[in-house]
């Protein structure tokens, strides 16, 4: 538990949050003392990884409530922005995290392929972000003091969305896409006060990418594209998005945080090219 608890009386809805990031970035937010709605999509085994989070959550002295809703369905989001209302009050901070992957060589990607991927990655978070926006914007007819914001938006990007991707086509440009629509909406909501920002996280150990890290020769392959030099773990993405969520980075919207380990420094010029 922190100790500033700087998000003490906010509530929170992270999506995707049964594992990997997200599931990181909710236990940290629930640390920073805000109440935290866990998504997660499939009624059936989502809906178990969903309770442990929550109880690891509890345990701690948290709070925490699950969430159901698939981000890429107009009517789920509804209802699922209703359920945290109902909940856990008003909210206050939105964490778009949930996402997929689908590789497959451009000669061979499907439509389903193309579509499963723009569905949760860019139009989950569009549809998310929508729902937060009208929630803030209701709330706050007239902005709130200086030094506090109407209400955050965050979108958890990836490196992937300045590196192009070769066999991912599908969630590059997904990631793409979530860079300008995350800065046109951060400039579309700064004069309501509302801040938009991003996450974009590099090679973090997570069950997405077990490929890229789950063996020691994986491991050394993947450590040549990290200047750093060690893989990224899912607590570095929950600090950063506790501060971004909270009143101390009150000046920063429309920004990327890339948290990567210099992964997007060209690391093949370290030596000096
Ligand atoms: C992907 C991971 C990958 C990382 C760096 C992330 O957005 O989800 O699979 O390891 O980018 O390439």
């Amino acid at each position: 538990m922190s100790q500033t608890q700087e998000l003490a009386g906010r509530v929170a809805l992270v999506t995707g949050a049964t594992s990997g990031i997200g599931r990181a970035v909710a236990i940290s937010l629930a640390g920073a003392g805000a109440r935290v709605a866990v998504n997660y999509r499939d009624a059936k085994d989502g809906r178990q990884r969903a309770d442990e989070v929550v109880a690891e959550i509890v345990g701690a002295g948290g709070q925490a409530v699950p969430v159901l809703g698939d981000v890429s369905r107009e009517d789920e989001v509804g209802q699922m922005f209703a359920e945290v209302r109902s909940q856990l009050g008003e909210l206050d901070i939105l964490v778009n995290n949930a996402g997929i992957e689908q590789p497959a060589p451009i000669q061979d990607m499907t439509l389903a392929q193309w579509q499963a991927v723009i569905d949760v990655n860019l139009t989950g978070q569009f549809l998310c972000a929508r729902a937060a926006a009208r929630a803030y914007l209701a709330r706050w007819p007239e902005p709130p003091p200086k030094g506090a914001s109407a209400g955050k938006i965050l979108f958890i990007s990836s490196v992937h969305e300045v590196i192009p991707w070769a066999f991912q086509a599908n969630y590059a440009a997904s990631k793409g896409g979530v860079s300008l629509l995350m800065r046109s909406l951060a400039q579309e909501l700064a004069p309501r006060k509302i801040r938009v920002n991003s996450i974009a996280p590099g090679a973090i150990r997570t069950p997405i990418n077990h490929a890229a890290w789950g063996t020691s020769q994986a491991m050394a392959e993947l450590l040549k594209l990290i200047p750093y030099d060690r893989i990224g773990e899912p607590e570095d993405i929950g600090r950063a998005a506790v501060w971004l969520a909270s009143d101390a980075s009150d000046y920063v919207t429309g920004a990327t945080l890339f948290v990567d380990g210099g992964m997007t420094l060209y690391p093949e010029f370290r030596g000096a090219g």
